[in-house]
């Protein structure tokens, strides 16, 4: 697999990512001496041994299942060999921290980073690598050496009810934040994944929802952020998706498996299936390797009937071996086997929360301020604080993704409902209350909280109140989409209500992706915190008071209406089965055509509809102010300065996007930095131009026509400045 060319991240991080590569060739667990290391093993297995590894089971004391030996109270469990020295497999959730499986394992708590799209919101793969490494400790710690992060699927629409845990809507973008990710989860000596692979977009129908798509489009976009996250940071395991791609199940596609992962990028290592997403015995044939928690698929295909097929067929023998060697590569280019994990590991906790909040303080977005309404005063006399659990915490995503601080939730509000989805998933909050923190910012000023439940009550307090700060919710999980983008509650109500009473208004949005704001311009200001994790509320406070200038960058479009989207109605909306459900949400029909905006997600989608977003790909504020300028581009280098024009010290994300080809409009991120700078200080930048942007996916590879190719810096998608245009020579290669 050829290393693409380096991003440029902090060089703290490539000197952390080289380090992990190296200390793995040298101690025989790179890539090369891992796959010898892996066929050797596999030349001394029995026919019983053999069978082992490409099966797992969920490993939760229910449904009347024994735990086996050597089993935490988990998402999935492995046997290893003993014999042959190969360690049980324990896997654990997820992008956002050690999950807690509904509590079934009592181990403590763990951290909760910030939301995927809050992590999306720092366009800071050095970042997101120290996340990693701290929640791939936790995981260690807790006994675990498969992490079952790294999602990497692109926000194809608002509302998805995975977006939360997602980085964004652009491939370079997520590739780059998923590929550091995975490189910290790894630098634990466990395995990550990255998932879900590939173009699983909406949680309605999810099990047999068939997602329609060319393979030029999906090569550009969904596909593309899987190989840069790939070669960025060589996750040991992809875990394919429950959906089907072009009529075949994501688990069971000969295209999407053998064809473009394992052939074309070349992928050494081992295919997961998601859980219950196993069609059947011949998934193995089209490049499945391991069929995940068997109990809850409609059959135990890669048991008996594949020792069967093994015995009987040399192409299922072959292939049994072969997926014998992907998984004991991963094990041993991770050091899995060499560095055993144990539960009952040291934790440090204090220093893994400031991580959360470093995180999430750094994915804060600002998205209006008006009339210097923020920074806030610390001579504020009088703030009313209404709403969104405030006073107790601030909100988090649901599903397999769901962490529990020390103590579990500070507030839950179970899922109205029937049947098993109401006992899997609640609404959430972490223990870390924004009014608790606002008020140790300002302890001079009278701080009063309505829960915003009663409108008349809220305006009585805004009336009264200097400053009034909202917090907005919208809760999101697994297996659920969102019916639109407004608001849920009558939270838009109230905002305006309370907008209308006090124009010293300030919105903080606790969402899981974009929503519609019809009050927008009746507030002073609006930050989207996203489900900012262990540390929200103090994060959040530091903001709102300017001890951390806001640095944060929108990761997706926030749209103007529903009507901008490709699909303003969901397909399948009105599907009555909540697809979420583990039993009954299977064998449904419903295709959704990706073809309409193909590989032009989000902002490419409205720059080639030519409509203006309520809030831009790449969009945020600052407490200072920053130009760009300089912009050149060679070969496939980009340079540009960046300058700190306001009169406080900031960060702000340097992007560069490709805005024309021989004359025609096509607009693509092709690189970007965030950069911190002192008042007044300049700093140039420059960035590698990953070519597989420039071109399109044609006849089996990328095409790059001869031509004009112009650039632009931008502070968002739709602010271009400084244009350029350069001459490029043709160009054609595969992967
Ligand atoms: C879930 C999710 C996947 C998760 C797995 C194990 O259904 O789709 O992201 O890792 O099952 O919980």
């Amino acid at each position: 697999m050829s290393l693409p060319s380096l991003f440029p991240t902090s060089l703290a991080t490539i000197a952390m990512l080289l380090a992990a590569g190296a200390q793995a060739q040298s101690s025989g667990t790179g890539k090369g001496k891992a796959e010898d290391r892996a066929a050797a093993t596999v030349r001394k297995m029995t026919a019983e041994e053999k069978l082992i590894l490409p099966k797992g089971i969920i490993a939760v004391p229910l449904m009347g299942m024994k735990m086996p030996e050597g089993a935490l109270a988990s998402a999935g469990f492995i046997p290893g060999v003993p014999r042959l020295a190969i360690p049980n497999l324990t896997e654990t959730d997820a992008s956002l921290g050690v999950a807690y499986i509904m509590g079934l394992r009592n181990d403590g708590g763990a951290t909760a980073l910030p939301s995927g799209i809050a992590m999306g919101a720092t366009w800071d793969p050095g970042l997101l690598f120290r996340a990693g490494a701290m929640i791939g400790s936790e995981a260690r710690a807790k006994g675990f050496n498969i992490l079952l992060g790294g999602g990497a699927n692109l926000m194809r629409d608002p509302r998805n009810g995975r977006t939360f845990e997602y980085l964004g809507e652009d491939p370079l973008h997520s590739g780059l934040l998923v590929g550091a990710s995975i490189a910290g989860i790894q630098s634990n000596h466990i395995i990550s994944t990255i998932k879900h692979f590939a173009v699983n977009s909406q949680e309605t129908g999810r099990f047999f929802v068939d997602a329609k798509i060319s393979e030029s489009a999906a090569r550009e976009s969904d596909l593309l952020a899987f190989q840069i996250g790939i070669e960025r940071g060589r996750p040991g395991s992809v875990m394919c998706a429950y959906n089907q791609v072009n009529g075949h199940h994501a688990c069971d596609s000969d295209w999407l498996l053998n064809t473009v992962l394992k052939r074309d990028w070349r992928y050494p290592g081992f295919v997961m299936s998601d859980w219950g997403a196993v069609p059947g015995t011949s998934a193995a044939l089209n490049g499945l390797d391991q069929q995940s928690a068997w109990q809850i698929d409609t059959g135990e295909y890669f048991g008996k009937p594949l020792a069967t097929a093994a015995r009987e067929n040399p192409a299922y023998a072959a292939r049994l071996d072969d997926m014998n060697r992907r998984i004991l590569t991963a094990i041993y280019a991770n050091g899995v086997d060499k560095y055993p994990v144990k539960p009952g590991g040291a934790i440090d906790k204090v220093a893994n929360a400031a991580i959360a909040e470093e995180v999430a303080r750094q994915g804060i977005v600002l998205l209006r301020n008006e009339r210097g309404a923020l920074p806030l005063a610390t001579t504020a006399k009088r703030i009313a604080i209404i709403g969104g659990y405030a006073n107790r915490g601030v909100l988090s995503g649901a599903g397999s993704s769901q962490v529990h601080g020390d103590g579990g939730p500070a507030v839950v509000v179970p899922k109205s409902g029937e049947g098993p989805i109401p006992d899997l998933i609640s609404e959430q909050y972490h223990r870390s209350a924004p009014l608790a923190a606002i008020k140790a910012k300002a302890p001079q000023a009278k701080v009063v909280y309505s829960d915003g439940r009663y409108i008349s009550e809220a305006v009585a307090h805004a009336k009264l109140a200097d400053v009034v700060v909202i917090f907005a919710t919208q809760w999101a999980t697994e297996g659920i989409d969102q019916p639109d983008l407004s608001l849920p509650n009558g939270q838009d109500a109230l905002i305006g209500a309370v907008a209308a009473a006090n124009p010293r208004t300030i919105v903080v949005l606790e969402t899981g992706g974009p929503v519609l704001m019809p009050w927008l311009d009746r507030t002073a200001a609006v930050l989207s915190a996203w489900y900012p994790g262990a540390r929200g509320g103090e994060a959040i406070a530091s903001v709102l008071f300017g001890e951390t200038n806001p640095s944060g960058r929108l990761p997706v479009t926030f749209p103007a209406s529903l009507d901008q989207l490709p699909r303003p109605v969901l397909d399948g909306a009105d599907q009555s089965v909540e697809s979420f459900d583990v039993m009954t949400g299977r064998g449904g029909t419903l295709s959704v055509n990706y073809d309409i905006e193909g590989s032009d997600v989000g902002y490419r989608w409205n720059q080639r509809r030519r409509q203006k977003a309520l809030f831009p790909f790449g969009f945020g504020l600052s407490y200072s102010s920053f130009d760009v300028s300089a912009l050149q581009v060679r070969g496939d280098r980009a340079t540009f300065t960046v300058r700190n024009s306001g009169a406080r010290a900031g960060a702000t994300v340097g992007q560069v996007y490709l805005i024309s080809r021989n004359g025609d409009a096509k607009q693509r991120l092709v690189g970007f930095q965030r950069v911190m700078l002192e008042p007044g200080a300049s700093q140039s930048v420059s960035v590698t131009i990953d070519q597989r942007l420039l071109a399109d996916w044609k006849d089996g590879a990328w095409q790059m026509p001869a031509g004009d190719y112009g650039f632009a810096l931008g502070d968002n998608a739709e602010a271009l400045k400084r244009p350029v245009r350069v001459r490029l020579a043709a160009k054609r290669w595969t992967d």
